[in-house]
């Protein structure tokens, strides 16, 4: 063997014994966690990690770099002028699939943790779907601490018991419960939309609706057109949801205008399963759920993930965050308060509250789609155009425009119409 070759085999091992063995060593300084985790829910979820890990590892100052906004509208735009900067977090929130593979692994920004995912024993415990989303060309590149449903019709059941109403399960019925709503005063669709993604998320659990699971997931791949005239009668329930809506939407995030919910004010929304986990943090656990209208049977699925930015500053401190996000401990900690469901399947499902244990039904039995808001299903470059799109659509609901700017955008993501 050539002295290069010893070179590269000495620090190949080095790399796995410090992924492998860091807690042995007496963990000291900082480690910086980078997240959009500040609403009702997330940020109660993070803390739980937090305890868990200062309780291992009280030497270690948490620093808890938090930029607000749902989705990671504002995160993300802060997180890349940073990675771009040469001065990554220690650790950062990214979607498990093409957000986590085509904006930060294919561009050499992240280290593999495949090790840790063979000496943790996550690839026995992580679902193969899973799995697949934080892999690439034969690595791990990111751990995932949860798995959240976005096709969720959340209500406020007081509301529909005193009206004599149940969850509709067509956009039909929707609309005929919505007029209801609408006679005895009270709100019939509560959304926040100012951070600009609220709407896009309603309209891709819509396009699942209209599409099916199969015509949906091919909007992403170029097996389903654009052009397609369920694409239209997708824009236009999106465009008749709208006129139901709670007037200050556009001055509200996603969080604020769920008040409207819990006090009766207004009675259903969409949204993914956060939504729980803000519900419990304000003391309403007595919410309702449904999958979206015509969306029964599919799970619209994204994941949570954490992985190592390379050059960050605290190596050792991240990979046993890393740890404590992927064990048993962590997952169950997180998830309670979260409102979604752990990324590995030995956790102990009776400590949860009845919508996770419903949820982790529906996931062991539905037909799971990407979410691409979420970053699950395309490159982030086309996701913030299609955020863009929709949200202006909102404002101006000119449906053929729409359509013709969604088929551009696909094009333009190189996916061809
Ligand atoms: C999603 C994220 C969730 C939740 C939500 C609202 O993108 O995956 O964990 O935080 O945004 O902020």
């Amino acid at each position: 063997m050539n002295r290069n070759k010893w070179v590269s085999l000495i620090v190949s091992l080095l790399l796995v014994f410090s992924l492998s063995f860091p807690a042995f060593a007496q963990l000291k300084g900082e480690i910086e966690i980078f997240s959009w985790w500040t609403a009702g829910g997330e940020a109660e979820g993070l803390q739980a990690l937090f305890d868990i890990y200062t309780k291992k590892y009280p030497d270690v100052k948490v620093i808890n770099a938090t930029v607000a906004g749902g989705a990671g509208t504002n995160a993300k735009a802060v997180l890349k002028t940073r990675m771009l900067g040469g001065d990554p977090p220690d650790t950062f929130q990214v979607h498990a699939g093409k957000e986590l593979t085509d904006t930060w692994v294919k561009t050499g920004f992240m280290e593999p943790l495949t090790d840790l995912f063979k000496s943790e024993g996550w690839l026995k415990v992580m679902p193969k779907g899973i799995l697949d989303i934080v892999s690439y060309r034969g690595n791990y590149w990111s751990v995932p601490v949860n798995i959240h449903r976005a096709n969720v019709l959340w209500y406020n059941k007081k509301v529909f018991k005193d009206n004599g109403l149940t969850p509709p399960k067509t956009f039909d019925e929707f609309f005929k419960v919505a007029d209801a709503l609408k006679a005895k005063g009270v709100i019939p669709f509560v959304l926040g939309t100012k951070d600009g993604w609220e709407a896009a998320h309603v309209f891709e659990t819509i396009l699942i609706a209209k599409l099916g699971a199969e015509g949906y997931k091919g909007l992403w791949t170029g097996k389903t057109k654009w052009s397609n005239p369920k694409v239209t009668e997708a824009l236009e329930i999106l465009k008749k949801l709208f006129t139901y809506i709670n007037p200050d939407h556009s001055a509200a995030t996603w969080d604020e205008a769920y008040q409207y919910i819990i006090s009766g004010k207004g009675a259903m929304s969409i949204m993914g399963d956060w939504a729980a986990g803000y519900f419990f943090s304000k003391g309403y656990p007595d919410f309702g759920w449904a999958p979206v209208p015509e969306t029964a049977g599919v799970f619209d699925a994204l994941s949570d993930s954490f992985g190592l930015p390379k050059g960050c500053k605290n190596r050792d401190n991240v990979i046993a965050f890393l740890r404590v996000l992927g064990s048993k401990e962590g997952q169950e900690a997180f998830n309670i308060k979260k409102g979604s469901i752990p990324a590995r399947t030995d956790i102990n499902k009776n400590l949860f509250p009845e919508y996770q244990k419903s949820c982790m039904e529906d996931w062991m039995k539905d037909t799971i789609v990407p979410s691409v808001i979420h970053g699950a299903a395309a490159a982030e470059g086309w996701v913030t155009e299609f955020k863009d799109v929709i949200s202006l659509f909102i404002a101006r609901p000119d449906i053929s425009t729409t359509q013709k700017a969604l088929i551009q955008i696909a094009n333009r993501a190189g996916v061809k119409q």
